[in-house]
């Protein structure tokens, strides 16, 4: 091996010339705060000048407000740094930082704004496959032995109530130990996930497990991150659904049972008040034979409509939503000067 230095990159002029107005070299901090928001006024796109400034003109602010130290910057970058090399095409620990954060929640929320009692959306995980198995009406998403009985029925609904049929649900959960299929290795089939169509009438029906509560990975510098701010790292159990049909918008959410220690403090902030259901306890062994479980005996009744926003109703919501947060901004600025 030689002891020479690693050599560097050599990097080369992007071509851009020196800016046509001058700026003042800094003698105090907050001269680099004005220069590089002046610099930033360059930027070509009008939506990415509004997003830098705002973004250096809150960095700046919280660094300012907390008299970050260098040794707190230089943790924060080594944490970043070991964030984006914990990453492979099978884990994906950015999202999650953005999960625990509640950045992943508020951009969905906001992008994904809801009316006229639309379900809600709901985090998407990690989670989803490409290969869950075609289910008929009425059959099972989990192989017998994956956990206690549950039956998922609804309808896909516009938001006049108006069923929606042949919309295609793919649904996946936990099994009755807390882990996805794809979380086995020695996983030789899909299971406790499957795709379904809604009929004529708008309706699915199918059989499942009861969701269990797991943690989210804590073995990365997001597990480090959660134990560091005294936060535990679970998620309540949930059943995962995403469906779509054609003119709709499509809806990525899920349903969380009530009762669940964890599901007011879901470690990625998926919950949400209107997808918390409450599990019907069936106790009726010809009922649960008929539904088609096995063993019979009693089951958990999962019953929930799904509205459906048409991509013209969910366009004309976020151009509102947009408007509104305009306005704010702009009334903002003139209470301001
Ligand atoms: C999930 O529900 O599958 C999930 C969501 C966000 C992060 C980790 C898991
Ligand atoms: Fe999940």
């Amino acid at each position: 091996m030689s002891d020479a230095p690693e050599v560097q990159v050599k990097a080369t002029s992007n071509g851009i010339p020196v800016p046509s107005f001058d700026l003042p070299l800094p003698d105090r901090p907050e001269i680099i705060t004005a220069n590089i928001q002046k610099l930033t006024e360059l930027t070509p796109n009008p939506r990415n000048r509004f997003i830098f400034k705002a973004l250096i003109k809150h960095l700046h602010q919280f660094i300012n407000e907390t008299s970050l130290t260098t040794e707190e910057w230089m943790a924060a970058i080594d944490f970043l740094t070991r964030t984006g090399q914990k990453c492979t095409p099978l884990r994906q620990e950015t999202i999650l930082l953005s999960d625990v954060l509640g950045v992943s929640a508020l951009v969905d929320s906001l992008n994904n704004p809801i009316a006229g009692g639309a379900t809600e959306n709901s985090v998407l995980g990690p989670f989803l496959t490409e290969d869950a198995a075609d289910v008929n009406f009425g059959e099972s998403i989990a192989s017998e032995g994956k956990g206690d009985y549950m039956y998922v029925e609804g309808r896909i609904l516009t938001t006049d109530g108006q069923p929606i049929p042949n919309a295609v649900i793919e649904t996946w959960e936990t099994d009755a130990n807390g882990f996805y299929d794809i979380q086995y290795e020695d996983r030789t089939h899909p299971d406790c996930r499957g795709r379904l169509r809604s009929g004529d009438d708008g309706r699915f029906g199918y059989r499942a497990v009861v969701p269990v509560a797991y943690p989210i990975p804590g073995d990365g510098p997001v597990g480090e991150l959660l134990l560091l701010l005294g936060r535990h790292n679970m998620r309540p159990n949930h059943l995962h659904m995403m469906v779509e049909a054609p003119g709709f918008h499509k809806l990525v959410t899920a349903f969380y049972p009530d009762g669940c220690d964890y599901l007011r403090s879901d470690s990625v902030f998926g919950v949400k008040k209107s997808l918390v259901v409450n599990l019907k306890d069936i106790v009726d062994d010809e009922e649960a034979r008929k539904r088609g479980f096995p063993h019979g005996d009693s089951f958990k009744l999962l019953q929930y409509d799904i509205v459906l926003l048409t991509e013209e109703q969910s366009t004309a919501m976020r151009a509102g939503i947009e408007e509104e947060r305009y306005t704010i901004t702009e009334i903002i600025k003139s209470t301001k000067s």
